[in-house]
């Protein structure tokens, strides 16, 4: 048993789709969250620039003795698990958003066609594709970037005309023609899943990597011992810039609001 904190962080308020997911699955966990809202979108960022805001998040939430900590955004996951992993060695066990999902793919979805949609950074990146065919499974991956998807849901636009508009001309894209399953390739997107579903008439699968994080992060718990049997603390979530609507937008990614407090890491 083990009461310390799981540190979750991402480059806004997306990665709470991850949080609201473990915090279902381990509801005794206590949850510390940071949002890199100062440098949203990490879609845009170089390789070498989401190393570094990664690096330094990873001291903050090891200061916070966090026992583990959960990439909760598909970019940073591709830009800087490697290097999160080895500099965060021995103090605490990291977990991306990505090889979970790619193991429930090769899983479930041998010799299909699979396709993908997330930011340019996770996309041009070719992790899911470099993790998929290693598995050597005949799944053919067509990966296409959104890159207006994360800041429209972030700025509200996720269950209207203008966000509808902009996914149908995504998702009408011929790469995305013939696939089996979607994978939702950013922690942003479980917002806009019921419309892809209706877009897709229900016929393909939709893939939210969330649920398949949580399951990861309680069997790592459980297998190492580090389960808390009794909450302790309450949970904390931190920025890195704060404005009001932030707040406000906790509610849609978490299923409640909550109090969000301003951490100048930058400063
Ligand atoms: N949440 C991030 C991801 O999963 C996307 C948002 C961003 O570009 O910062 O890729």
């Amino acid at each position: 048993m083990n009461t310390n904190p799981i540190g979750i962080f991402d480059s806004g308020i997306g990665g709470l789709t991850v949080a609201k997911a473990i915090k279902y699955t381990l509801p005794h966990e206590q949850l510390i969250y940071f949002g890199d809202t100062a440098h949203l979108p990490y879609g845009d960022k170089s390789t070498a620039a989401i190393q570094a805001y990664a690096v330094k998040i990873c001291n903050l939430l090891l200061e916070k003795n966090c026992k583990l900590i959960v990439i909760a955004c598909n970019s940073a996951s591709a830009a800087a698990y490697e290097l999160v992993k080895e500099y965060v060695a021995s103090k605490a066990k990291v977990i991306n958003v990505i090889d979970p999902a790619v193991d429930y793919i090769t899983q479930n979805f041998k010799n299909k066609q699979v396709g993908l949609i997330g930011t340019k950074q996770t996309v041009n990146s070719n992790i899911y594709l470099e993790k998929i065919e290693k598995n050597k499974v005949g799944i053919a991956l067509h990966a296409l970037a959104t890159p207006l998807l994360a800041p429209m849901i972030e700025e509200g636009f996720y269950d209207e005309s203008v966000s509808k508009s902009i996914l149908n001309q995504y998702l009408s894209n011929p790469i995305l023609s013939k696939i089996n399953a979607l994978i939702l390739g950013c922690t942003h997107y479980p917002l806009i899943k019921a419309q892809v579903i209706e877009y897709y008439n229900n016929e393909i699968d939709i893939i939210d990597s969330s649920e398949h994080v949580a399951e990861a992060v309680k069997k790592y718990l459980i297998n190492n011992n580090l389960l808390t049997k009794k909450r302790e603390n309450v949970d904390k979530f931190f920025v890195s810039d704060y404005t009001r609507s932030f707040e406000a937008s906790t509610k849609i990614f978490f299923g409640e609001e909550v109090h969000i407090e301003h951490y100048p890491l930058w400063q």
